[in-house]
């Protein structure tokens, strides 16, 4: 009887919960690289390599030398430490980023990716320096810049020059000011490929929102938020949501603050961004937004990709977790063979074959809609209509399915090959 609900508890909960991201629930800054890897941690790194990938390459083909530049303006020391003995250091971003550099370097032709690490706190840049002196990343030349961004951020950008560049901005809590970052990653040259994703975080927003502006002690706080923003009129933006005492309404005051953010940087820049909800658990309302911030259309693409298996990966991970607190909290008695990490993985395969089936479906009706009032669709041009409710959840491996059902009921032909490219056209 056990055996069975524990199953089924620690599977569905997950998968009924229809998680878009996970939680980033450390406030503690000291702490945090030395308490292993949360759960958030694993969602934002899988999602930074799974898109760093796609960008370094694609990027590469519009660089003369095949050259491609990673900045981490809030590095971290480069790993963290394990929760307990028995485990193993967990990669932070500066690490992840100098093993895909290595690995992009033996692609055939190389990728030439240039990581340059910034780090203010001066043991993470000593922990920083060991990292990259490892004799292993000695071809990538890996660059660290101690202090803080706004100080190298000019001189970082000079020397990237006109190669494609990837920012990755992620700060504890409000980061590079708006005026920086406007005026450097942001002001690159039209033609340069240029994208930045920055971890924007909600939980910052909604404590600095509901501070009390009358109190002379909150203003240094306020007007870093300002800075951040570039703008101090996000207080009314805020005020008209927020209540104080009203459950949610700080996160969800933070949230359309974030909002309005973005689409003044696309009034003011030009860049489109996409915005990946970060939670603390399931149900719960975010505490981060990963967004990136980008021109080409196939960025988002390749970004919905990346986002959609970092999900992937973090639901298995959630739900061996999930297994492994029912145990403890049941207690060694009910040791439970239907929990074992091989069960595990079974149920959660089949949960996702659910997935795969539903937002497949969900995908092709969206495309038979928007096939009965055009004769074609340019896939990377209309993600959001494509997708729809899946954007950020559905991949490539989805939309392909759909396509398939499609082209069975006659509506398109079969389409074979990268379909961020592809033209979806209407036979019938
Ligand atoms: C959330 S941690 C970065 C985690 C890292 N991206 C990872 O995933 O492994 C933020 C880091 O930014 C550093 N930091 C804070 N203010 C900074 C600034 N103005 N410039 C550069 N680094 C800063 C902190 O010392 C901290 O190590």
């Amino acid at each position: 009887m056990r055996r069975q609900s524990g199953g089924r508890l620690v599977v569905s909960q997950v998968w009924r919960a229809h998680l878009r991201v996970p939680s980033l629930g450390v406030t503690d800054h000291e702490a945090f690289f030395e308490r292993g890897q949360q759960l958030p941690a694993i969602f934002k790194h899988a999602l930074l390599v799974n898109y760093l990938v796609p960008f370094v390459t694609m990027t590469a083909k519009r660089s003369p030398n095949r050259r491609v530049w990673y900045v981490d303006g809030y590095a971290g020391p480069g790993t963290y430490e394990p929760v307990d003995s028995g485990r193993e250091t967990a990669p932070g971003s500066p690490l992840l980023a100098l093993r895909t550099a290595r690995k992009v370097r033996s692609f055939d032709p190389p990728v030439d990716m240039r990581c340059v690490f910034v780090e203010a706190d001066p043991n993470h840049v000593a922990a920083l320096q060991n990292l990259v002196g490892d004799p292993q990343f000695a071809p990538i030349r890996p660059r660290v810049f101690s202090g803080a961004i706004e100080t190298s951020v000019a001189t970082i950008v000079a020397e990237v020059g006109d190669d494609p560049l990837l920012t990755f901005l992620d700060p504890f809590g409000t980061s590079l000011p708006w005026v920086h970052l406007r005026d450097s990653f942001l002001s690159r040259p039209r033609h340069v490929p240029n994208e930045i994703l920055l971890n924007m975080n909600v939980d910052a927003l909604r404590r600095i929102g509901a501070l009390p502006r009358t109190d002379a002690r909150n203003r240094p706080t306020i007007e870093r938020l300002d800075a951040l923003l570039g703008y101090a009129e996000w207080r009314t933006t805020f005020d008209a949501i927020y209540s104080p005492g009203e459950e949610g309404s700080a996160t969800s005051a933070a949230l359309a603050v974030a909002a309005e953010f973005r689409k003044r940087v696309l009034e003011q820049t030009g860049y489109s961004s996409f915005a990946v909800p970060v939670r603390r658990d399931y149900g719960h309302q975010p505490v981060f937004l990963m967004t990136l911030f980008f021109r080409h259309p196939l960025a988002l693409f390749k970004y919905a990709d990346a986002v959609s298996s970092a999900n992937q990966k973090w639901r298995l991970e959630v739900a061996q977790r999930d297994a492994a607190r029912y145990l403890r909290s049941a207690g060694t008695m009910l040791w439970d063979d239907d929990l074992s990490p091989e069960e595990v993985r079974r149920k959660v395969s089949e949960a996702e074959s659910e997935l795969d089936v539903k937002w497949s479906s969900v995908i092709a009706e969206n495309l038979r809609g928007l096939l009965r009032v055009r004769n074609c669709v340019p896939v990377s041009g209309n993600l959001a209509e494509v997708y729809g409710d899946t954007l950020g959840l559905a991949r490539e491996k989805h939309l392909r399915s759909a396509l398939r059902l499609l082209s069975t009921e006659g509506l398109t032909r079969p389409l074979v090959g990268d379909l961020s490219k592809a033209t979806i056209q209407r036979v019938i």
